[in-house]
């Protein structure tokens, strides 16, 4: 049977008009990527690009909180504009769940997500930073197929456990043909930076407090080390 689904070459058409887009992944939950994601977002409209951030974390979507986008919602507009907070068009599939746990799985989880990235108008952006979801699914996957554009910038932190998963990940990436942009060591104790990594972001004592309220997030160690480690991508 032919495919005839038309959404592939809708979301080709909506990412036209978008530069970049970064997805930032890491297999392992808890390490890190959305506040990666979060902060990288901020960095970028900082220093003048035209950036968007789209939380595709449909089982534990946390970028509303960590940039405090409260009573945020995207408007109609031959499809859905995303709201714009503190220089960032914002999209979160928060917005579609009301804060409740979403009874989707696998197929369908996948299918909302490329609705999603089907219906959003971006517009004209220099950078699209997409938070992913923890682990490899089908949504994840489905992700990477549409959104060609999509280069990887990888979490990772000092453990053993989390080295292997990312050796994973990028070996998948690599038959995939994504290109990997670099990789990024976070919550470290500091020092040498390991073989492979782009840069290491040291634990940040003060980065909890900072949640929620994105002048002060710019001001952590976190998103000075952030900074540091992508200033030679982009
Ligand atoms: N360098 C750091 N220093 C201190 N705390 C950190 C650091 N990096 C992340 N954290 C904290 O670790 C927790 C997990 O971070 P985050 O939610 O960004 O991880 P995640 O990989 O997106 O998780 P999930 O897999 O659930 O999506 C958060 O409370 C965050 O503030
Ligand atoms: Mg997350």
């Amino acid at each position: 049977m032919t495919n005839i689904d038309p959404r592939p070459c809708v979301i080709e058409e909506r990412l036209k008009n978008i530069k970049r887009v970064i997805a930032v992944t890491g297999w392992k939950g808890g390490i890190g990527k959305s506040v990666t994601a979060c902060t990288l977002a901020l960095l970028l409209a900082r220093k003048g690009y035209k950036t968007g951030l789209f939380d595709l974390d449909f089982a534990g979507a946390s970028d509303h909180l960590i940039l405090g986008a409260n009573g945020l919602f995207p408007k109609e507009e031959k499809g859905l504009e995303p709201p714009v907070h503190e220089g960032v068009k914002f999209m979160s599939v928060v917005f579609f769940s009301e804060n409740k746990a979403v009874p989707l799985r696998g197929a369908n989880v996948s299918d909302a997500i490329i609705e999603l990235l089907a219906i959003t108008q971006w517009g004209e952006l220099d950078f699209l930073v997409l938070d992913m979801p923890p682990g490899i699914n089908d949504a994840a996957l489905d992700v990477m197929r549409f959104a060609r554009k999509a280069e990887v910038l990888a979490v990772t932190t000092p453990s053993v456990l989390a080295h292997d998963v990312l050796a994973r990940s990028l070996d998948l990436y690599k038959k995939l043909k994504v290109p990997v942009l670099g990789v990024i060591e976070n919550m470290s104790a500091g020092g040498r930076k390991p073989k492979g990594a782009l840069a290491v972001i040291r634990t940040d004592r003060g980065l909890e407090k900072a949640l929620g309220r994105p002048v002060s997030l710019l001001k952590t160690r976190f998103a000075a080390d952030l900074g540091r480690a992508v200033s030679g991508l982009f």
